[in-house]
């Protein structure tokens, strides 16, 4: 029976990636839709396969949505037939474990990695969710071993833990309690804080200098990989008002400023020419996006991108088109290569300290545009001469040769 044992964990697992747990328990008692226990004595095995792919065409059949009084219809989750089919099999096969408890458990321990300490007397919330709606807050206190446990939970709810140490908050992300499983055990780790910025660095800096078909503007993306090699977190600097942590150079001129730290708008602060972001910066990666668009008004014209850290790997792309824009600084050799298409150039250093990339806006087009609008002057010139040259030439040679004869 090796085959079916595979079938059930694969089907198991398309349950729960496949999202089916977001909304169903099997055995539990309802949830955002009905429990899924015993559903094939409800409906055919293809009857529950179309509820895995696409419930709108059992809708449509039974001219009826939804089919079940008091829940709200099911989305078409999309899946593929043999995902279906596995998922399917999966709730037909699917028997409760014995001894299964009657309320769900949420335990864990917070750890503070700082101090390599448990985190005693440490207030955790827990939020329960009924679908994307906050349900219920449960609160609970570390023991002297950082230990916290949340039990009596419902099954037909969704969980998030979420605490505030020294101003900083963790959260969990969203859990559901898996099919046959009674408990869900997840360590919290902490960190003490800090506002020195001595464990930050910015370990690659890419630029990609986009201008625009008609030249009348380019595009900078700038993308930054930073890390926090520390093991706590950077809270910021404290600068005239406010407390900040990263910081990004915008170009005075820059409009339509996009900037991924801005998810939440109180999360950032524009002052003058630079973006700052308020957000704690956690020990690991954090991957920075920055945009906006400069207008061009003239051939000749330079303009910098600034960075504000010493950079790792620094690579500038610039697309190539017939405003030529070529990278003054910092000093590097440009290599050109396609990017689905199209052909940029590629200047790349490494260890540079902070500064600014400071590009040209070049003549190529400018040369081009007076070429096409002198070359039909210029040629009837270069014509007229030859013409007038051969003329004479021609005459005497004829002339010659007539002597000759
Ligand atoms: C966003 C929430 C949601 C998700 C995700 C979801 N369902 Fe549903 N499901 C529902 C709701 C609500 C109903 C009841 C709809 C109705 O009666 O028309 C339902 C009904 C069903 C039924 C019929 C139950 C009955 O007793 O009539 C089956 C079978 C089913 N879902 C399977 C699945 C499977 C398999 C997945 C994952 C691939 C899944 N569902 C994902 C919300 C969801």
């Amino acid at each position: 029976m090796v085959s079916s044992a595979t079938a059930q964990v694969s089907g198991e697992s398309i349950f729960i990636e496949g999202k089916c747990v977001r909304c169903h328990t099997i055995g539990k008692g309802r949830f955002v839709g009905p429990d899924l226990l015993g559903v094939g004595e409800r409906y055919s095995r293809d009857d529950l396969i179309r509820w895995a792919k696409d419930p709108e065409s059992l809708y449509s059949e039974r001219k009826k949505k939804p089919i079940n009084e008091g829940y709200p219809p099911m989305p078409p989750m999309n899946l593929s037939e043999s995902d279906a089919q596995k998922v399917t099999d999966y709730l037909l096969e699917y028997t409760p474990p014995p001894g299964l408890s009657e309320s769900g458990t949420i335990m864990g321990q917070v750890r503070n990695i700082t101090t390599r300490k448990p985190q005693e007397g440490q207030d955790v919330v827990l939020v329960s969710y009924m679908g994307d709606r906050k349900e219920e807050r449960h609160f609970a206190k570390s023991d002297s071993l950082g230990g916290f446990s949340f039990s009596s939970l419902r099954w037909d709810r969704s969980y998030e833990i979420m605490l505030f140490h020294q101003g900083v908050q963790y959260v969990s992300g969203k859990m559901v309690f898996l099919p046959g499983k009674d408990e869900i055990t997840l360590d919290l780790p902490v960190y003490e804080t800090t506002s020195s910025d001595e464990n930050i660095s910015l370990l690659s800096l890419n630029v990609i200098i986009y201008p625009d078909d008609e030249g009348a503007k380019v595009n900078v993306t700038s993308l930054h990989a930073f890390e926090n090699s520390g093991d706590t977190v950077f809270t910021g600097e404290q600068t005239e008002s406010d407390t900040t942590t990263l910081v990004f150079p915008i170009p005075e001129k820059a409009v339509d400023v996009t900037f991924s730290e801005s998810v939440n708008p109180e999360a950032v602060v524009r002052k003058e020419e630079k973006l700052y972001s308020r957000l704690p910066f956690l020990p690991g990666m954090k991957r920075i996006a920055l945009g906006y668009s400069l207008p061009l008004s003239q051939i000749g014209e330079k303009f910098s991108i600034g960075f504000d850290y010493e950079v790792g790997d620094l690579a500038v792309f610039v697309r190539k088109t017939e405003l030529g824009i070529r990278v003054k600084q910092p000093g590097a050799a440009a290599e050109e290569i396609m990017i689905h298409n199209e052909a940029f150039l590629k200047y790349v250093l490494s260890d540079v300290k902070p500064g600014s990339i400071v590009a040209v806006v070049s003549n190529t087009s400018f040369l081009r545009s007076s070429l096409s609008r002198y070359l039909p002057v210029a040629l009837f010139f270069v014509f007229a001469a030859v013409g007038i040259m051969y003329f004479l030439y021609g005459k005497n040679r004829f002339s010659s040769m007539d002597s000759e004869k």
